[in-house]
């Protein structure tokens, strides 16, 4: 902090005090009732005067998103329990970086283990001098959870009901009643095709499966870099080197049809792209893609240059399917944002590719794995997940943004992963109840359930794709959401700019004179 008047002031020269608090058999609906009528951004969950919980607006953002009865859910199960908090003798500057560091808005003030005030972020600022010179902007919650920032019709994730949809179809219903072609056509055009319009777009879908001939001399150069294979790394290499082949302009410069034309090539291409950089890699020439296969079979034809068993290439295309779209994630949000500078469809896809590459988005399936393989037997899942959780791990394959119940995605894979006889279903399923068990148990009220990566490492694996290839598969199928999406925002543009909060020391400060 900047001027000596600052340091001297203390916690309890601008605490609240007293405090709005409810207890913990308080319902959300209590909480929110005093929230309002006391126009307070938080309230303190107290045991008589020991705090043990604080309740933000965050966690009511939170709380509506789930759909959840205010009237009967208990604060506690909502609450962030054992709060930090800060002694009121404690300096403003000291106070204002530990609220800044951990991104607190409220901190509890508390003497001798009693609530005696609290203090905001706001009240530091203002103290600090760091007062905003415009409107201040919506404050919003961390990784923007539950907010809206678009509308779509491409399709949607209900999170209570554990429900998604592509268009208006159930996901799931339509995952079992058609092909991967028809729902990126579904996906693309806005409705399903009957026979005759699903063969057009078939026919045109074919060509553009093969490596444009200036793109092909690259690729062994790129699929050889580096000491390990990453394969969206060398993905997003050589798709990018396609996308300037082919001169993808800026969407903002050119038609809606030629946008479509190179979403078209864009998610036709991909797999090829893919097998083609995994046997460059070990040393195979690549397979062309087969011209009578469909999209699922030719994925694998193209990875082991044999036609696959109708039951692998149907547990795949289950797989593909389920991962086509998924509402705002992270991965199809950057696309969006990308395509709204009006910057060309390479640019938003090879950022797409970046987003999902994370190990918190599409990065997890190889990792649920590599759990399975490491608990090995039934009798470790218990001992190993709750120490795991102990520890601070996170669970790889479990939980999810959205949905606050059982993944559809992880039910649809498991029943595939049942059907295959996949070699580690049993284990698989005996891994899933004991970590809900443990996640329930050292996570209350969090909610936590397998997610799409659980089951979709043990069909991948099922169907003979090597664990590196796991995420670009999944790569491979969600490209069809995210450029659908990026046509959506193409064709209704605003650029997506939002604000930060900013909370480092308070400017102007002198800048000090360059050392001589
Ligand atoms: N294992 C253990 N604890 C977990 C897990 C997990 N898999 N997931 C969430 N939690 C806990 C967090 O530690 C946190 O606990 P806290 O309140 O005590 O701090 C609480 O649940 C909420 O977690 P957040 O990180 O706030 O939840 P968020 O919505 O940001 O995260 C995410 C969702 C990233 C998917 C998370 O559940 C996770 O890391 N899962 C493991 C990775 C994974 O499976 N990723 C694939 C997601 S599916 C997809 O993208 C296609």
């Amino acid at each position: 902090m900047a001027d000596g008047k600052t340091r001297e002031r203390i916690v309890a020269d601008l605490m609240s005090s007293p405090v709005v608090t409810v207890a913990s058999d308080e319902t959300v609906a209590d909480a929110a009732r005093r929230m309002t009528e006391k126009r307070v951004g938080s309230v303190v969950i107290v045991d008589g005067a020991k705090p043990v919980g604080i309740l933000t607006e965050r966690d009511m953002v939170r709380f509506a998103a789930s759909g959840t009865d205010a009237g009967t859910a208990l604060v506690s199960e909502w609450m962030t329990p054992n709060p930090d908090t800060v002694d009121p003798t404690k300096g403003v500057a000291e106070a204002f970086e530990a609220l800044a560091e951990n991104r607190y808005r409220h901190i509890p003030v508390v003497s001798d283990g009693s609530l005696v005030g609290i203090v905001s972020l706001r009240d530091l600022m203002k103290i600090s001098q760091i007062v905003p010179v415009e409107a201040p902007a919506a404050d919003v919650p961390r990784g923007l959870e539950g907010v809206v920032v678009a509308e779509t019709a491409i399709g949607d994730v209900r999170g209570t009901e554990g429900f998604y949809h592509y268009r208006q179809y159930d996901a799931v219903e339509l995952n079992r009643k058609r092909s991967l072609e028809d729902v990126w056509h579904l996906v693309f055009v806005g409705f399903l095709p009957d026979a005759g319009q699903a063969k057009e777009w078939m026919d045109r879908i074919r060509p553009l499966r093969e490596i444009p001939d200036e793109v092909r001399p690259l690729l062994s150069e790129i699929a050889t870099l580096g000491e390990t294979f990453k394969p969206l790394e060398a993905l997003r290499s050589s798709y990018s080197a396609l996308a300037a082949a082919l001169g993808y302009g800026p969407s903002l410069d050119i038609s809606h049809d030629e946008l479509f034309e190179q979403a078209m090539r864009t998610c036709a291409v991909i797999p090829t792209l893919l097998m083609a950089l995994w046997r460059l890699r070990n040393g195979q020439e690549p397979v062309e893609p087969h011209p009578d296969l469909g999209y699922a079979a030719n994925y694998l034809y193209m990875l082991k240059g044999e036609v696959p068993s109708e039951k692998e290439a149907w547990a795949i295309e289950r797989y593909l399917i389920s991962t086509i779209d998924h509402g705002f994630n992270a991965s199809t949000f950057t696309a969006r944002v990308i395509t709204s500078t009006g910057a060309d469809l390479g640019s938003a896809v090879v950022g797409a590719i970046g987003a999902l590459s994370g190990p918190l988005h599409g990065g997890a399936p190889s990792r649920a794995l590599d759990l399975i393989n490491h608990i090995e037997k039934p009798e470790n899942a218990e001992p190993m997940l709750r120490e795991m959780v102990e520890q601070g791990d996170r669970i790889m394959g479990f939980g999810h943004r959205v949905y606050k119940t059982e993944d559809p995605r992880s039910r649809l894979l498991r029943d595939v992963a049942e059907e295959l006889n996949a070699g580690r279903i049993d284990l698989a399923r005996h891994i899933e109840q004991t970590a809900v068990k443990v996640l329930d148990d050292l996570k209350p009220g969090r909610k936590l359930y397998a997610n799409v990566e659980f089951y979709g490492g043990v069909v991948m694996e099922a169907c003979g794709l090597p664990p590196e290839m796991f995420t670009p598969t999944f790569t491979s199928s969600r490209v069809i959401g995210w450029t659908a999406h990026v046509l959506e925002q193409a064709a209704d543009n605003r650029l997506i700019r939002p604000a930060a909060q900013y909370i480092g020391p308070p400017p102007p400060q002198p800048v000090p004179e360059k050392e001589l």
